[in-house]
């Protein structure tokens, strides 16, 4: 069965969306099409959130609330969801409690921040914590710009009102907003618009094969985290746009003893638990991924496919040795992921393929996991150089290595000579963290940009081998790093 439509609940009843060009974002919807105009626009790239709104969604049997940035997200992202906006928070004629505890700290001057603000915090109330402490309210608001009022008092509505929140009418009609979504026939494709141009989202692979086939120019969609740019920013005409986020086969994560795989369609948000399970560095690396709403949308697999040389995933992954499975049509191959990138901008897809997961190996007992994201500010960044490394070590001695980098070259690449510099050679050695700083010098030759220049790209990449080095050889992070201390790490909240 097709459905024609784009198809969402908002304030208990159903829209459908017969017609609109496909790249409509939600936020255009919601302030030219339906005139809410609470939601706000600021840079319409994802990076200030005053557009942030919430997306019910039904996830393993519960009602989970996530915020996303309206400006980048799509009309049709929003399919099978409840769409939530700051209009909807007061009711009875009384501000909701986390309005109230703004009002109350003077949380908002211009007030142009102030919805996308209030949103973000209703998303952290929801999530269930019985109490909130100065962490969870920052990093819930490190995708939320504010210019005037300054954070002290925002931040302290929102411990007052995400702490041991009183339920609130959402929360009273939980079940019958989870109800309402059999409505809207999770296992129907959605194919609305012509042959010319369309917003598709196939509820099955099957499905997502015969459209590939049939439009191999379409543009694959999964969170829309850079995709949503190209559109806003890039002001790309993209006509035909398939979207995987329907598929159930794509939004699951296995996990074996030995393994963890992700299918294309698991968000940064899904994979944080099994990702800060591997290592407390990769829970940190999570919680610094763009933002909230970053990670609410954007996926693990998209964050590989677009084949940024500055992405934080492909370094990680190449690192701990995972593998990219691609599909075309019916027939399956996998291949090693530092493989996938072969140059700046080409990675190894044929047309008509789509990655249906990346596995990674989880690390074994004498493995040590060390990443580092270099960055200017500390929240919701991208990488000058982010350096990513296991190194195994038995009786003293490293018998593995595997070094990766982003941010060295047109291509997230492994460091073949330094690893091969310093396998064989005792850990505790000062000499061997030298030697694999050194080895550095033969793998890249980085560039200069807006970000960082070459001379800084490799004397940082060179003192990431030796903080590595040095970490695993047993000097405290205490002493190597400002942030994210792995002795007192809470990166698996
Ligand atoms: C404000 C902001 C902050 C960000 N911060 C970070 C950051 O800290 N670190 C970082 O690395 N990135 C960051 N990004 C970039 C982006 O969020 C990531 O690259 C994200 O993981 C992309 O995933 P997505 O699901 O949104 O991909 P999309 O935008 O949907 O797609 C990205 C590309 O991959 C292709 N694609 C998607 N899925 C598949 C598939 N299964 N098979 C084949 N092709 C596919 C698409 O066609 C497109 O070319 C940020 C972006 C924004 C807007
Ligand atoms: S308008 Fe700035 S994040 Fe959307
Ligand atoms: S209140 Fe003005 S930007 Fe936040």
């Amino acid at each position: 069965m097709t459905r024609a439509t784009i198809s969402f609940m908002r304030r208990g009843k159903r829209v459908d969306i017969e017609d609109c060009d496909p790249k409509t974002t939600l936020l255009d919807w919601l302030r030219l099409e339906e005139r809410s105009t609470g939601t706000k626009e600021g840079c319409a790239e994802g990076d200030c959130g005053a557009c942030t709104v919430i997306l019910a969604r039904e996830r393993d049997g519960k009602l989970v609330y996530e915020p996303v940035n309206s400006c980048i997200l799509l009309l049709g992202q929003a399919d099978g969801a409840d769409v939530i906006t700051v209009e909807d928070l007061a009711a009875d004629g009384k501000l909701h409690s986390i309005q109230n505890a703004m009002v109350e700290h003077h949380g908002s001057q211009c007030g142009f921040c102030t919805p996308g603000i209030v949103m973000s915090l209703f998303a952290l109330s929801h999530e269930g914590k019985s109490k909130v402490d100065r962490q969870d309210v920052t990093d819930a608001l490190a995708g939320n710009l504010c210019r005037c009022t300054g954070y002290t008092p925002i931040i302290k509505a929102a411990l007052q009102a995400c702490s041991d929140p009183h339920p609130d009418q959402f929360d009273v009609k939980a079940a019958e907003t989870l109800a309402s979504f059999s409505q809207l026939r999770a296992l129907e494709d959605v194919f609305m618009g012509n042959d010319e141009q369309f917003f598709a989202a196939p509820a099955a692979e099957s499905s997502l094969a015969f459209l590939m086939q049939k439009y191999p120019d379409a543009t694959l969609l999964a969170g829309a985290t850079d995709v949503g740019l190209w559109i806003t920013k890039g002001l790309m005409p993209l006509k035909r746009l398939i979207w995987l986020g329907r598929i159930r086969s794509l939004t699951t994560v296995d996990e074996t003893a030995t393994t963890i795989s992700f299918g294309a369609g698991v968000t940064h948000q899904i994979a944080l638990p099994y990702l800060a399970a591997i290592d407390p560095d990769f829970g940190q690396l999570t919680r610094r991924f763009g933002s909230r709403q970053v990670r609410a949308s954007g996926t693990v697999v998209g964050n590989i496919a677009n084949g940024s040389p500055i992405g934080d995933w492909p370094p990680a992954f190449i690192a701990l040795g995972a593998s990219v499975e691609l599909r075309n049509g019916f027939s399956n191959r996998s291949i090693p992921i530092e493989d996938f990138f072969i140059a700046y901008k080409k990675q190894n897809r044929e047309t008509g393929e789509y990655i249906r997961r990346v596995t990674v190996s989880k690390p074994g007992p004498n493995d040590h996991v060390r990443l580092f994201k270099i960055t200017k500010r500390r929240d919701e960044d991208i990488s000058s150089v982010m350096g990513a490394f296991r190194v195994t070590v038995v009786d003293g001695l490293i018998t593995q290595a595997r070094f990766a980098f982003g941010g060295m070259a047109g291509i997230p690449k492994r460091a073949l000579a330094a690893e091969a510099a310093v396998v064989g050679l005792a850990i505790k050695d000062i000499a061997t963290w030298g030697a694999g700083a050194e080895g550095l010098t033969e793998d890249f030759a980085p560039l200069s940009d807006h970000r960082a220049s070459a001379d800084y790209r490799m004397r940082v990449a060179r003192n990431l081998v030796i903080k590595a080095l040095a970490e695993i050889a047993g000097v405290p992070s205490s002493s190597t790093r400002i942030s994210g201390f792995r002795e007192v790490s809470h990166a698996a909240e």
